[in-house]
């Protein structure tokens, strides 16, 4: 009886610190949240995305999908918002008004969200990354 009792007991303490790890991992990620990414100045300066900050936030990969769709198919690359007249240039990164033109800070807005979120887009296997300063 006793022996039972000592092997359940040890067997918990066993799972509880095996198990531990995970619940470190897991408060720590808790606390510090998912980080914020930083807007580049030409970006603040600007004040506005293709579509407004919740939208882009879910939708950015279909986005990127339509305009890459819409340029190799049509060759055009002008994209106008008729509400407001804006204009942005149907590109991952080639012009000022691509994502990347204005996004310039790659690491700290992309890279911040994607490292968090554990993906990794293989777009830069071709297209060329924004040359950040040090
Ligand atoms: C003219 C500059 C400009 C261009 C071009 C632009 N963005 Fe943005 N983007 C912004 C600004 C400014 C915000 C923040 C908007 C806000 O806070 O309301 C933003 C927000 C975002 C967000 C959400 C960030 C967050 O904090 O949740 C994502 C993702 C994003 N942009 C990706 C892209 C992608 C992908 C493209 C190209 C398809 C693109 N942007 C083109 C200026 C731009
Ligand atoms: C607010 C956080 C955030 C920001 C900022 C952000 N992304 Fe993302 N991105 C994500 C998440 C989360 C996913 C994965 C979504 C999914 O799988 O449904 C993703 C997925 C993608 C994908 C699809 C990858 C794949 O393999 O399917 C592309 C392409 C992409 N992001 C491009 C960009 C570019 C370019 C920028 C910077 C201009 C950017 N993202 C900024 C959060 C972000
Ligand atoms: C195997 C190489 C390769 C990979 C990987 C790749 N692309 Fe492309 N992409 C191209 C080529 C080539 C074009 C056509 C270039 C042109 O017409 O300007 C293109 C065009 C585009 C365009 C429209 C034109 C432009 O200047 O951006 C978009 C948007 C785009 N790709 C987005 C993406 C995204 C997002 C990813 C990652 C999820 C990606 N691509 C991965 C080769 C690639």
């Amino acid at each position: 009886m006793n022996d039972k009792k000592l092997i359940i007991i040890g067997l918990l303490i066993f799972f509880g610190v095996c198990s531990s790890v995970c619940w470190y991992n897991w408060l720590s990620a808790a606390e510090k949240g998912a980080p914020e990414p930083l807007l580049s100045e030409k970006a603040k300066a600007a004040g506005y995305c293709v579509v407004p900050k919740d939208k882009m936030k879910a939708e950015h990969m279909k986005i990127l999908d339509q305009w890459r769709e819409h340029v190799v198919r049509t060759g055009k690359r002008e994209y106008v918002i008729p509400e407001t007249g804006r204009t942005f240039n149907m590109s991952l990164s080639t012009g000022e008004d691509s994502c990347m033109g204005c996004h310039s800070n790659k690491s700290e807005f992309c890279d911040r969200c994607h490292d968090y979120a554990s993906v990794k887009p293989y777009c830069w296997d071709c297209h060329l990354e924004p040359k950040e300063k040090e």
